[in-house]
């Protein structure tokens, strides 16, 4: 007992969460539904944030087909923190914490501020956060996304089937396809978690992007879907599409922040951001579940009911976030956000797009 407590987050917080059970979960009214099951693409959603640089292909390959992307993706704060990153006083200031000598060399930026490449037996710094760190490390999908049928069929001659087929194969290959949110949502989330202990409470780096939100953080700069109107515009999202958008970047909050939690050793900035984030993640989609009454949703909230956010707690809390995991994929195939127009009070606007 007397250990427990000594392990345990300060009064405030463990108060909101041993209060939970009743208040927080009593609305939750739902059966929970049995999952489809996805094991093809198991292996591919628990890829840490930076790329397996043996299967980078880098920006510029994309670019041979995605000029347009390319061009949007320029403008952005993550393809410039290649050039700016090292030139920061906070940066450097960081290093010399973690007792780096170059930011661009040693492991623990690379793993969420640039894109590396394996050339020969070295790895090389060869972008900043580009195409791949959201899309996934493109060697074993590249050929297969853009794949209609053959070399004869062309676009207008694909059939849904097929289109469904090529999404989910190249989805098996480690592609995050946008086809499922849930999949983009994570790989910003494990950045934007900020999952390193000894980065925040040692370095001083900050514990996590605590105003993230996918559609306001998406949406603006970071829009590149010309694709979908074959080029000739950046199309912005239906109200529906932004619906599901929005729930699938909050349920990624919970699971990443339900992660980061689970690697807290210490009390600290750290183990207490992180938790707090979890904590808070869980009541805003408390409140969505409420308007959207949703059996993922609800799977993903009575995972997390279970979770005690307490230091050293990581197989149950990874458990818990695994279970989160699955509840956020289903939630994106299946949604279509149609009925949901009482989410729309919550959802940022246009003039809050980052
Ligand atoms: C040889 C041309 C080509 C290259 C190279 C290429 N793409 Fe594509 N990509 C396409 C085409 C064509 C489509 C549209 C497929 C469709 O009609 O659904 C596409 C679609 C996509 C989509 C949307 C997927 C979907 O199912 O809606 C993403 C994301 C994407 N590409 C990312 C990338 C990235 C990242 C790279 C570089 C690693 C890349 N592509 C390289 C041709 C290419
Ligand atoms: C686990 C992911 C992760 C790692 C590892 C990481 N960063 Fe960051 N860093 C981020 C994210 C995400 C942001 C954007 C923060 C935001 O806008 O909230 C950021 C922002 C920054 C900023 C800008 C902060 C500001 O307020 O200007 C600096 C400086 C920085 N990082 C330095 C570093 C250095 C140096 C390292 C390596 C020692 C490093 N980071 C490693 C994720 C990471
Ligand atoms: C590989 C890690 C990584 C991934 C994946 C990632 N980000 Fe980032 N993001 C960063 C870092 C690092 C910064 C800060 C760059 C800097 O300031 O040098 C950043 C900055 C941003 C900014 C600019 C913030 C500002 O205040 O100007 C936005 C917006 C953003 N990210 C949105 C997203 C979204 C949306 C996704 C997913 C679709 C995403 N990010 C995925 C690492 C990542
Ligand atoms: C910060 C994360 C991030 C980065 C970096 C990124 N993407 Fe995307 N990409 C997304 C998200 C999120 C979507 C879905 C956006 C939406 O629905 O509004 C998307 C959608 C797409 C699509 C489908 C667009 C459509 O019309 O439906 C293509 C193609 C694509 N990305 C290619 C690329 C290429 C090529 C690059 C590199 C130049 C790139 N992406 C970089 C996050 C990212």
């Amino acid at each position: 007992m007397h250990e427990r407590r000594t392990n345990r987050f300060p009064a405030n917080l463990s108060e909101i969460l041993c209060r939970r059970p009743r208040s927080l979960w009593a609305v939750i009214c739902f059966p929970v539904v049995m999952i489809a099951s996805l094991s093809t693409t198991m292996a591919t959603w628990g890829q840490p944030p930076q790329c397996d640089p043996t299967k980078v292909v880098g920006p510029m390959r994309c670019a041979a087909c995605h000029e347009n992307e390319v061009r949007v993706w320029m403008q952005t704060p993550h393809a410039k923190t290649l050039e700016d990153l090292h030139r920061r006083p906070n940066a450097n200031a960081i290093a010399a914490k973690m007792g780096i000598r170059s930011i661009k060399r040693g492991d623990i930026c690379l793993d969420c501020h640039y894109t590396s490449q394996a050339v020969g037996d070295k790895n090389q710094v060869i972008a900043g956060v580009s195409c791949e760190s959201c899309h996934g490390a493109a060697t074993d999908w590249i050929t297969l996304h853009n794949d209609y049928g053959g070399p004869t069929v062309v676009k207008a001659q694909e059939t849904a089937a097929h289109k469904e087929q090529r999404r989910e194969t190249a989805i098996a290959h480690g592609m995050r396809n946008p086809s499922n949110v849930y999949l983009i949502a994570r790989s910003c989330l494990q950045c934007h978690s900020v999952p390193n202990e000894k980065l925040v409470n040692i370095g001083g780096h900050g514990a996590g992007t605590l105003d993230f939100e996918l559609v306001s953080w998406s949406q603006g700069i970071n829009r590149h879907n010309f694709m979908r109107t074959d080029n000739r515009s950046n199309a912005e999202n239906s109200p529906e599409a932004l619906r599901v958008m929005y729930v699938a970047g909050q349920i990624a909050d919970l699971e990443f922040s339900t992660r980061a939690t689970a690697t807290a050793t210490e009390r600290g900035t750290y183990g207490l951001t992180v938790a707090q984030r979890a904590a808070n993640a869980a009541v805003r989609l408390q409140n969505i579940q409420q308007q959207i009454q949703n059996p993922h949703v609800e799977q993903a909230l009575i995972a997390f009911s279970r979770a005690v956010l307490k230091t050293n707690n990581e197989s149950e809390l990874m458990a818990i976030a695994d279970e989160i995991q699955q509840a956020g994929i289903a939630f994106a195939q299946s949604a279509e956000g149609a009925s949901w127009t009482t989410l729309d009070a919550m959802i940022p606007t246009r003039n809050q797009y980052k």
